[in-house]
């Protein structure tokens, strides 16, 4: 048996699943899908034919016109499921499973409808990546394997599904609806995404659109109004748009990540929202990855880096096509902070600095971190700077051609860059940013007369002219540059004169929450606990409890704020929360 997955039960020598067929009743008063899925295969085959599935009730298991086929569902293991082996008779083209999801299942959040801005419907989501496709749909669930598919989603008629995909009509019956879409490109089996609810649409361009709960349409259609100049400008880095629509979906607030590429439909977190377009790089993050990631696919986790350090580094880019170098570069500032901070949780795992990682027997959820997203973007903003940038630009036209709609490792990155851009590698010491721990001497500095004016501060309290000038970025960047725990009356300053605590950008608050909490500035703890009842996005979670927890005497904050809002939390969410909170105790023994 070949197996190049770590986190599938895939096995190479098997027949490959082209394309998937499902059908699927959303069931909200069980919370699950009664589905049908039918797989095609590459060629006719014969053989075992092993699939992902996790916490799966499989009803039946045929051959396309209804012949039972021998299978077996394999005991459960931790990370990967539960293994499905399909015995195939010699010529089998196709194979039917029924089943149904379970209301634990790890892709899916079903809200009440108190849960969402409208407050009068539920609402269903999906979040695949890292490998909780296997949770809604038996499958190869490995990004090494693209497939297409085609999708009927049955829901209550007062709601609409949408999907990453092209829509292809709906149909009525009663009380129910039925919506139809397609995937004609290729996908790995992380992108395939849905929602139901109660959904609005604005159109923003003639290929661009942007859907919410209709309480929020309007802001997020503000919000987000500049989509198509931003696809205009990756366009012109990095090559036509090849997903034919860009579509966006504002989530309800317990969306776990701050964005997930879902190709023709990009999941985005309300708490983007701020007002003043001060946050849209997420959606500039998430919009590079129909490039980098979605077009050209890291082949299994372990060459995670292929998908965001290329991701952050396309993002940057369009960033300072449109925002300029000076703003570019503050973004860079924010990610350098970011990338030491990573490196200096994982002091005790430092295998998992390096770009290249091997995660046989590790759960990727648990090991997300920025190192594959900053440490990868400095290696290839590296690679420019030894290449140059109008050298490493046209080589990074040809690596996306080269390797579009094909899943690839880290070895085919190296091979492609030495025979184009040979000794480029060498230049850098390549081997040390792949394989090596933590981040190379002479790796690029962010510069910038903005980032200068706050590195000068070194956290005293800013002039106010300056700080009015101030964006949300450079906030972040001078918040997180205060030396703590800040005394008292430096936090009460800057409280009072900028109104910290009730700033409604997130990224700011956060920070200063952040902040304050190590710093034993008390007057926060209610603003810090509404925000972990208001949301659910991880980045906002993990530091908040993990500077309430490491406090003892905040310590019971954290617990009884987890006590309230963990049932509203996302399944990935909860079990995050619950790691911290594991970890604070036994730190503290
Ligand atoms: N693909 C990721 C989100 C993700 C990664 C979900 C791994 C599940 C497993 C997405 O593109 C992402 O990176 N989002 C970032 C935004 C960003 C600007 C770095 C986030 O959610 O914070
Ligand atoms: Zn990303």
């Amino acid at each position: 048996m070949a197996r190049r997955d770590p986190h599938s039960y895939n096995d190479d020598l098997q027949p490959d699943v082209e394309s998937l067929e499902l059908l699927a009743r959303v069931d909200f008063s069980h919370r699950l899908l009664h589905a049908e899925a039918t797989l095609k295969l590459a060629a006719p085959s014969e053989g075992v034919l092993d699939l992902d599935t996790r916490e799966l009730t499989i009803e039946s298991v045929t051959a396309e016109d209804g012949t039972p086929l021998a299978h077996v569902l394999h005991p459960v293991e931790p990370i990967l499921g539960a293994r499905l082996s399909i015995e195939l008779p010699a010529g089998t083209r196709a194979v039917r499973i029924r089943y149904r999801t379970s209301p634990e299942a790890s892709a899916l959040q079903w809200l009440e409808p108190a849960q969402t801005s409208g407050g009068q419907k539920p609402f269903l989501f999906s979040q695949c990546q890292a490998i909780h496709a296997r949770s809604v749909v038996p499958l190869q669930d490995t990004p090494r394997l693209r497939i297409r598919y085609r999708a009927e989603l049955t829901i209550p008629r007062e709601l609409r599904a949408v999907m990453a995909a092209a829509h292809r009509g709906r149909t009525e019956q009663g009380e129910l609806a039925i919506e139809r879409y397609e995937m004609p490109q290729p996908i790995p089996p992380y992108l395939f995404a849905f929602a139901v609810g109660e959904l609005s649409s604005r159109d923003l361009s003639p290929r661009a659109r942007v859907w919410a709960e209709p309480a929020m349409i309007e802001r997020a259609a503000y919000e987000f109004a500049e989509v198509e100049r931003m696809i205009a400008a990756a366009e012109a880095l990095f090559g036509p748009y090849d997903w034919e629509r860009f579509d966006m979906l504002t989530m309800p607030p317990s969306f776990p990540y701050g964005g997930m590429e879902n190709p023709r439909l990009t999941f985005l977190t309300p708490t983007l929202i701020a007002g003043d377009r001060s946050l849209v790089n997420v959606l500039t993050h998430e919009l590079a990855h129909s490039w980098t990631g979605n077009l050209v696919s890291n082949a299994n986790a372990e060459h995670f880096w292929l998908n965001e350090g290329f991701t952050v580094y396309a993002e940057r880019r369009i960033i300072e096509a449109l925002e300029g170098p000076e703003s570019a570069s503050l973004h860079d500032a924010l990610g350098r902070r970011a990338l030491e901070e990573s490196l200096e949780d994982f002091r005790a795992r430092p295998a998992l600095c390096r770009l290249r990682t091997e995660l046989t027997g590790i759960d990727p959820d648990e090991v997300y971190s920025q190192v594959p997203y900053q440490k990868g973007c400095l290696f290839l903003q590296a690679l420019e700077q030894a290449a140059g940038r109008e050298a490493f630009s046209a080589w990074l036209r040809r690596y996306l051609d080269a390797f579009r709609f094909r899943s690839i490792t880290t070895d085919d990155f190296c091979a492609h860059i030495e025979r184009e851009l040979p000794g480029v590698l060498g230049k850098v010491d390549a081997p040390r940013w792949i394989d090596g721990e933590g981040v190379p001497e002479g790796a690029p500095k962010p510069r910038s007369r903005r980032l200068d004016a706050i590195e000068q501060l070194a956290g005293a309290l800013p002039a106010e002219p300056l700080a009015q000038s101030w964006s949300a970025i450079e906030w972040q960047l001078y918040l997180e540059s205060v030396p703590r725990p800040a005394p008292e009356g430096h936090c009460l300053a800057l409280d009072e004169r900028f109104g910290l605590t009730r700033s409604t950008n997130y990224e700011v608050l956060v920070a200063w929450l952040v902040l304050a909490l190590q710093s034993g500035h008390h007057a926060v703890l209610p603003r810090a606990e509404e925000v972990l009842g208001a949301v659910g996005r991880m980045k906002f979670l993990r530091p908040l409890y993990v500077a309430l927890a490491r406090d003892p005497r905040t310590r019971p904050v954290a617990e009884r704020a987890f006590e309230r809002s963990r049932a509203g939390y996302h399944p990935i969410a909860r079990e995050l929360v619950e790691r911290l909170l594991r970890e604070a105790r036994s730190a503290e023994q």
